[in-house]
């Protein structure tokens, strides 16, 4: 048992800038209330996994993030959703590749957390939803098919769709210029467990079949010393084996926030573009991006904080 307490950060993805301070005030608002409420159940002796799950629920339900309901189309006008879940206490990695038509896709990884197959693709999944007698959900919001309606009138000109839906004429502060999103949640619990889950539509008008680094230990990964959820383009997680390498070198002794600053010291250098999230077991939680903006929020115990107005470009920080 330790004195610790729990710890919480969240991300709602990370990509260009967001515009005038009314889109930065409105996403900040969701996003405390969300990690609100992931800290209330953590406090109340939920287990990090469990508080993982409810939280990238909450995002997957919150239209404005891409994952579950409000996720971006692909180059053929279809959602695919992607999620990983990894239990720093057992070392167990579950997710679901390309499902069509699920609410929770992290609830699926959920459920494989148990199952001898952990890792599902596309009609895997769909076999599993009927399985576990889940309606059929559509999680195509208006505002989503009209961005994709939009691509389509100018020929698909953008190699990806944007991470936070906005409305087309920016009435909530110019957030659609913002791109690459993911959702993502990250949990010590108050037995000093730790857990990590990220949930994803993808980069939004990639060719179908395209794997997003969500649920992939490049993406999502755990152990008892530290878990990681990362968000950006998934082609560069996969490359840097992001979360595996910043987990992995503070499982060597490196400490959190080191194993961050390193990482993405190396990420520049290499050019690639993500963020990442993260906790360690003694309770630090740290960040990092390349891009603009993470859409990352954290609850200490005592404070509520956030990375949305940090400076762009590479940046690491800690608490
Ligand atoms: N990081 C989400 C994706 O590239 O699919």
């Amino acid at each position: 048992m330790t004195a610790i307490g729990p710890k919480v950060i969240i991300h709602g993805g990370a990509g260009r800038s967001l515009g005038h301070r009314g889109g930065v005030a409105a996403i900040r608002q969701e996003l405390y209330t969300i990690v609100g409420q992931i800290y209330q159940r953590a406090q109340a002796g939920g287990t990090a996994r469990d508080c993982v799950i409810l939280g990238c629920e909450l995002l997957e339900d919150a239209p404005r993030f891409n994952a579950g309901y409000g996720s971006v189309l692909q180059s053929d006008g279809q959602v695919r959703l992607s999620a990983g879940l990894m239990d720093g206490q057992t070392q167990r990695f579950s997710g679901v590749i390309n499902a069509s038509r699920v609410q929770h896709p992290i609830a699926l990884a959920a459920y494989l957390q148990a199952q001898p197959d952990r890792v599902l693709s596309d009609l895997g999944a769909m076999e599993l939803a009927r399985e576990l007698r889940l309606p059929p959900f559509d999680p195509i919001t208006d505002q989503r098919l009209q961005e994709w309606l939009q691509e389509r009138t100018h020929n698909f000109q953008n190699a990806m769709a944007g991470v936070v839906a906005a409305p087309p004429d920016g009435a909530d502060g110019g957030a659609a210029s913002a791109r690459r999103g993911t959702i993502g949640v990250v949990v010590l619990d108050q037995a000093g467990y730790l857990a990590a889950g990220t949930s994803t539509g993808g980069k939004g008008l990639e060719r179908v079949g395209r794997v997003s680094d969500s649920a992939m230990p490049a993406g999502t990964y755990a152990n008892p010393y530290a878990a990681v959820s990362c968000t950006g383009i998934g082609e560069d997680i996969i490359d840097a084996a992001l979360a595996v390498r910043v987990v992995v070198r503070v499982t060597d002794g490196l400490g959190l926030a080191a194993a961050l600053t390193k990482s993405f010291a190396e990420a520049t250098a290499n050019g690639r573009d993500f963020g990442a999230i993260a906790i360690d077991h003694q309770g630090a939680i740290a960040w990092g991006k390349t891009s603009d903006v993470l859409l990352a929020a954290y609850h200490t115990g005592t404070t509520l904080g956030d990375t949305l107005e940090l400076p762009p470009g590479t940046q690491t920080g800690h608490c």
